[in-house]
């Protein structure tokens, strides 16, 4: 088979689940949604054995949204293959996460370790190819490795032959270079964190952390949640996001008076329409307040052989910003009027600090952020970015400010 037919068999033929097409959301009730449907395995090998140099199975299922492959389909997939003389690869990518689905959901294998569960996985296939980059958890470097007593070397003889003289002549003899000792070196240590129980357990959860946030707000993703990524239903989020824009597109024209006025009157005069309103604006201090506490950076600290620390640790570092409160009064008489200032006041606030702390965390520990804090002691408010007034430091308190210093710039592009 010529290279052109490979790809394009490749690129005709998925052999996805049927029920990945109903939608992404809400199969949780089918937790390995990154099978290869076997029916139509079996029913593409009967028919067209010819067009099929190849079957690969990616584990997981990366374009299927990072979801587990179970090991009996691996079983049963590798059986059909074989009983149409195909061999079968893996991309073997996220090899470890696989393995830890199969571990949680398939329950003849919750007593394994991650270990032995790999193992099974590959005595199923006759190569795989890899990414370090992901489960290899190395900086670079990939590989294409093939069993010497597989089905590929059966069906392909001479292609390990080919496949070494085309790499002398594109890039020399394999004995030459490619990956740095320090890469190597990296890569045997990846392999091996990467079977652990708690790091894979801390990552997994980490994902579905994140995704239980997306739920949070309603916004549709793939469930049941898998491995090392999110997965948006884009159809359902475009309409979620049609919805938004028109409850807040109707929220702005419908507000006439109270507080949501500062930036439709601000916007009027930022979109030129100066002559308008009068637009004279001031500010009266009213207290110091505190945001909420926000992460700012979250990383995974291997354990410590030296201070026989065990198991991995999240080092996390919270901030939190601290604000002057401030009355904004903004005039919309008509520009020229005589007498005073009358219009509208809103809240704004001027950043005066941000406090971190770091923090660490066991695997299993929910991260809670700093409490004890001095800040407990400051009233907590939600800061909407439009709210943020830029410091300036030459504007006394009570002082007249322009009207540029409580919009944000694309505040002011908008409409
Ligand atoms: C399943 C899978 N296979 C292959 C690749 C390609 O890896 P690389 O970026 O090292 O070429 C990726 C990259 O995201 C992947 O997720």
């Amino acid at each position: 088979m010529s290279m052109p037919q490979v790809m394009e068999a490749n690129m005709r033929q998925s052999c996805f689940l049927k029920d990945f097409s109903k939608g992404m959301a809400g199969n949780e009730d089918f937790p390995f949604r990154g099978n290869i449907d076997l029916e139509c395995l079996e029913s593409l090998l009967e028919n067209e054995r010819h067009r099929v140099p190849l079957v690969y199975i990616t584990v997981t299922n990366n374009t299927g949204g990072g979801q587990p492959v179970s090991l009996e389909n691996i079983q049963k997939a590798r059986n059909i293959a074989h009983k149409y003389g195909v061999p079968i690869f893996f991309d073997a990518c996220r090899f470890a996460e696989n393995a830890w689905f199969i571990k949680q959901l398939e329950k003849q294998y919750k007593d394994f370790s991650i270990a032995s569960i790999v193992k099974e996985m590959f005595e199923c296939v006759d190569g795989f190819t890899i990414s370090f980059k992901k489960d290899g958890l190395a900086n670079m470097g990939g590989s294409l490795l093939i069993k010497d007593d597989g089905f590929f070397n059966k069906a392909y003889p001479d292609a390990k032959d080919r496949l070494t003289n085309f790499q002398i002549l594109a890039e020399g003899h394999p004995t030459y270079g490619g990956l740095a000792g320090r890469d190597l070196k990296a890569l045997a240590e990846g392999l091996k964190t990467i079977t652990r129980q708690d790091y894979l357990e801390y990552r997994i959860k980490q994902v579905e952390r994140f995704g239980l946030k997306l739920l949070n707000y309603d916004i549709p993703i793939m469930r049941p949640i898998g491995g090392h990524a999110i997965y948006i239903d884009m159809d359902q989020f475009k309409q979620l996001l049609e919805k938004y824009q028109d409850e807040v597109g109707g929220g702005v024209q419908g507000a006439g008076s109270g507080g949501v006025r500062l930036v439709p009157e601000a916007q009027l005069l930022a979109a030129g329409r100066e002559e308008a309103t009068c637009g004279y604006t001031s500010k009266k201090l009213l207290r110091t307040v505190v945001d909420k506490w926000h992460k700012t950076e979250e990383e995974v600290v291997p354990p410590d052989e030296k201070t026989s620390t065990k198991g991995v640790s999240i080092k996390t570092i919270w901030a939190r910003d601290i604000y002057k409160e401030w009355e904004v009064s903004v005039c919309s008489l008509p520009q020229g009027h005589s007498g005073d200032h009358h219009g509208t006041t809103t809240k704004g606030y001027t950043l005066e600090d941000t406090v971190t702390e770091e923090l660490s965390y066991s695997a299993k520990q929910k991260t809670t952020p700093p409490k004890p804090h001095f800040t407990d002691e400051l009233p907590v408010v939600d800061v909407a970015p439009h709210q943020i007034i830029p410091s300036d430091q030459d504007t006394p308190d009570d002082e007249a400010i322009t009207p540029d210093e409580i919009i944000p710039p694309y505040q002011a592009e908008e409409d």
